[in-house]
């Protein structure tokens, strides 16, 4: 088995809590703040050694320089519920990097439009800044239950969509990011909302991570206007490395047709996938 699926013990060095039950961990792990590219995980055991949780959760890397990386931690189950409230001098287990890089450095767009739901904001500021590297203009669209679930860090360029209306637009980030394809619609609100600025986005392509709602509508906003479209899977997982089966996604018919392939797996040929490949 290659060394990167050999798991390291690694030490928290600063717990940042955002929210109740939303926290940051930094902890030190050069290799993985080394190697890891935007969109990649790590597959972490929660308390290390304990066994208990037995299984692993993955995590994108939110952030990584010189010998730390950083993940967000969203408490939702019993897995994330323990990792959120790790203490600084804990140990953590990290298996990684994992999974596939954001497909970004592709010459079929102008500018790269992040679309972030909840917690899928977690590969987003890697991305950004692979993307300003790049020197690729980049617009966010955020959307949260309500503004203090929000994580600004690294990102640029942002447009906020609240479904309490706490902040930015009230209503979904896929509606918000609408009003900027259709040069109708930015027209039309452009008078009303203040970052209608210039124009409508020409020649975008999306990169999405959130709920799954938030994804089919991505995918179809993307079919509409005839956009490319990466959508991050944050689906259940298991191993992380492509042993146990336990993380499909199903393919579109014509892949399922051409290569006999009914499914593929999130952790090994993901986490993201062009929109038109799969089926959520
Ligand atoms: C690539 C990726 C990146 C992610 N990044 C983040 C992130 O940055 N921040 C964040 O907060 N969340 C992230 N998530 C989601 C996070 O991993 C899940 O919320 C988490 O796995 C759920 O764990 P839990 O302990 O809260 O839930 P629980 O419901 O307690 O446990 C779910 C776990 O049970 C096990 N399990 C359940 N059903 C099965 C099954 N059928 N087969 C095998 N095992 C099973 C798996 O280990 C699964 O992960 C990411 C997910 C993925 C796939
Ligand atoms: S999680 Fe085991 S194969 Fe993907």
């Amino acid at each position: 088995m290659p060394d990167r699926h050999l798991s390291e013990r690694s030490l928290v060095t600063k717990r940042r809590v955002i929210a109740p039950g939303l926290v940051t961990l930094r902890f030190h792990n050069p290799r993985v703040a080394r190697e890891t590219l935007a969109g990649q995980f790590v597959n972490v055991l929660p308390k290390s050694g304990f066994g208990d949780p037995m299984l692993r959760r993955p995590f994108s890397v939110y952030w990584a320089d010189e010998n730390e990386a950083e993940i967000i931690v969203q408490a939702h189950g019993r897995g994330t519920g323990i990792l959120a409230e790790t203490r600084e001098e804990e140990m953590l287990d990290i298996l990684g990097p994992l999974g596939k890089p954001w497909m970004y450095q592709s010459s079929d767009y102008a500018t790269a439009v992040l679309l972030i739901g909840g917690v899928g904001v977690a590969s987003m500021p890697m991305l950004t800044r692979a993307l300003e590297l790049e020197e690729i203009p980049v617009q966010t669209f955020y959307g949260a239950r309500t503004a203090s679930l929000i994580a600004k860090d690294h990102l640029s360029n942002l447009h906020i969509a609240t479904d309490d209306g706490s902040e930015g637009y009230h209503g979904s980030n896929v509606e918000l990011l609408r009003t900027f394809l259709d040069p109708l619609l930015f027209k039309e609100v452009a008078g009303s909302m203040s970052d209608h600025a210039g124009g409508p986005i020409e020649s975008p392509k999306i990169f999405a991570c959130g709920p799954t709602a938030m994804m089919r509508a991505a995918q179809s906003l993307a079919a509409e206007f005839g956009i490319p479209c990466e959508l991050s899977l944050e689906t259940e997982m298991a191993c992380g490395i492509g042993i146990c089966q336990g993380c499909p996604v199903q393919t579109e018919e014509s892949i399922f047709l051409q290569s006999g392939r009914r499914f593929k797996l999130v952790c090994t040929e993901g986490p993201s996938f062009n929109a038109e490949e799969i089926v959520l």
